[in-house]
């Protein structure tokens, strides 16, 4: 008990300083004499848009603070972040700086999408005073993987297929398909058909698909938060080969190399091979060059080159594409042309005809020869009786394909072609030639007749 009064004084004592502390502090700190003046906010805070994963802050510029303390809140949770320089939230991308005068930052860093919100920055007057700031966190568009779908997806020709695309992001984005080589999709429907350059939607339905309308697919997701993103499907259409030769007749004089070509579509790859007609395949060696140009995903120039024709590879030659949904067959047949040298000639009336007929050209690359056709106008015979009839318009006609020939270095054939050939329009080429036989039966005739006047002059 002799320990008990000094013990009860001495706390008394204490609790009454400290009422007395407590007393002064508040009443200072709290209601300051009445003519200073109250703080106040230099600048409005900021709102931020910001995307997630980045670093941002708040800044707060009060002046006149004197004892008042700035304390940071989260409007929506009201949740105080902050007083002071002291952190309140146990949330580790928080922080708060004061640069010792009067400005208060609330940084948060690796921003998510939960910060998003209004941040308050208060003063603890009476009232409080306070302005707020919003912060909008924004996510770039992401493409999510649906199903493990494949990037590669396979169809039959006329077939359906259905491509995905589900993207994420803030705010939602938009999903659009284009493809990638810049041509048109083509959308399907029970009756009808659109050609469209994109296509908006996270489903992009192909019906009735064609082989133009195979390759590379993209869906691109924007949001207007950089990166966009897409994703790449190709579209894979599978059919029987199909074989296309433009010129099925094809004539060349013996000697020259002479260019044979196959037109092919097919998808997958087909296995192409060249035949003569006997069914021998034939390899490349130093007679025959093969070749294979892709055009595009699905088309292919097959060139056969026979070198220094002769009478035996004149013919028949097949080329034939296989694949897994059929097999095709091309054939052209390769004929000699017999070519009549130039040559001039004075008739009786003095009149001079220049007959090239054929003109040899030799092209600057290469050892190929080429011919081509001088003029129209040398097609029409001149002072010659008994050639077939032939109108200029059949002749004009014929003449594309001629000039087309020549620059694959081979001819229409000048023969009639056989009773079993496809009639073309290569037939058109007969007169000339006849012309041509005609005309050099005069020239020789003429050059008897030179001869023996001389031969009378001489003897005179
Ligand atoms: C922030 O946005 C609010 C409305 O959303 C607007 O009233 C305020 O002026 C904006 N603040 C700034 C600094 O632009
Ligand atoms: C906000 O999201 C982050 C990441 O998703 C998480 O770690 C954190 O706990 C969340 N905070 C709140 C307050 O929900
Ligand atoms: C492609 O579609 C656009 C419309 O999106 C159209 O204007 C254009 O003519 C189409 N092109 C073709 C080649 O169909
Ligand atoms: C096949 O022939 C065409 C036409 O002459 C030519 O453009 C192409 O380059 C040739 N391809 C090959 C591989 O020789
Ligand atoms: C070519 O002429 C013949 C007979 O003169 C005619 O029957 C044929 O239709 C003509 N062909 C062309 C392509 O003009
Ligand atoms: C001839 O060439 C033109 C263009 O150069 C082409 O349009 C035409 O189809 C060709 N004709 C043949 C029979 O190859």
């Amino acid at each position: 008990m002799a320990y008990g009064l000094p013990y009860g004084m001495a706390s008394r004592n204490f609790a009454l300083c400290a009422l007395i502390v407590v007393f002064l502090y508040t009443s200072l700190g709290q209601t300051p004499p009445k003519s200073e003046v109250l703080p106040e906010f230099l600048a409005l805070l900021e709102n931020h848009t910001v995307t997630q994963g980045r670093d941002v802050s708040f800044t707060c510029v009060v002046n006149h603070l004197q004892s008042y303390k700035v304390a940071w809140i989260k409007s929506d949770s009201r949740a105080i972040l902050a007083i002071h320089t002291h952190m309140v939230a146990h949330n580790p991308r928080l922080s708060v700086t004061h640069n010792g005068h009067n400005t208060w930052k609330l940084h948060v860093t690796n921003v998510q999408p939960n910060d998003s919100g209004t941040y308050m920055c208060q003063v603890n007057t009476d009232p409080m005073r306070s302005q707020t700031g919003h912060m909008k966190v924004v996510i770039p568009p992401d493409i999510m993987d649906l199903d493990n779908t494949a990037d590669m997806l396979t169809t039959k020709e006329n077939g359906d297929l259905l491509l995905r695309c589900r993207a994420t992001g803030n705010p939602e984005p938009v999903v659009i398909w284009r493809r990638e080589d810049g041509r048109n999709i083509t959308l399907r429907n029970e009756n009808s058909v659109k050609r469209t350059r994109t296509f908006e939607g996270e489903q992009l339905h192909l019906r009735g698909i064609q082989r133009q309308e195979m390759g590379s697919y993209l869906c691109i997701a924007s949001n207007g938060v950089p990166p966009s993103v897409s994703k790449r499907y190709y579209v894979n259409v599978r059919f029987k080969p199909l074989i296309k030769v433009s010129n099925q007749l094809v004539a060349a004089p013996v000697d020259s190399d002479v260019l044979l070509q196959c037109y092919v579509e097919s998808s997958p790859k087909a296995l192409n091979t060249w035949y003569r007609n006997n069914g021998v395949k034939l390899l490349a060696d130093e007679k025959h060059d093969i070749s294979e140009v892709t055009i595009n995903d699905y088309a292919y120039q097959l060139n056969l080159t026979v070198r220094h024709l002769d009478k035996s590879d004149f013919g028949t030659y097949t080329c034939s594409a296989e694949n897994a949904f059929g097999k095709m067959e091309g054939s052209i047949r390769l004929q000699e042309l017999q070519i009549s040298k130039p040559t001039t000639v004075s008739t009786r009336n003095t009149e001079t005809i220049e007959k090239h007929t054929w003109h040899k050209q030799t092209e600057k690359k290469g050892k190929k020869h080429s011919y081509v056709l001088d003029k129209e106008s040398d097609l029409i015979p001149k002072n010659v009786g008994h050639t077939t009839p032939m109108s200029r318009r059949n002749l004009s006609s014929a003449l594309p394909n001629i000039a087309n020939k020549s620059r694959i270095s081979a001819f229409p054939a000048p023969a009639p072609a056989p009773a079993h050939s496809a009639p073309t329009q290569l037939g058109a080429q007969k007169p000339p030639f006849n012309g041509v036989k005609s005309l050099r039966d005069s020239r020789l005739c003429h050059v008897g007749l030179v001869v023996i006047v001389l031969m009378i002059l001489i003897h005179d």
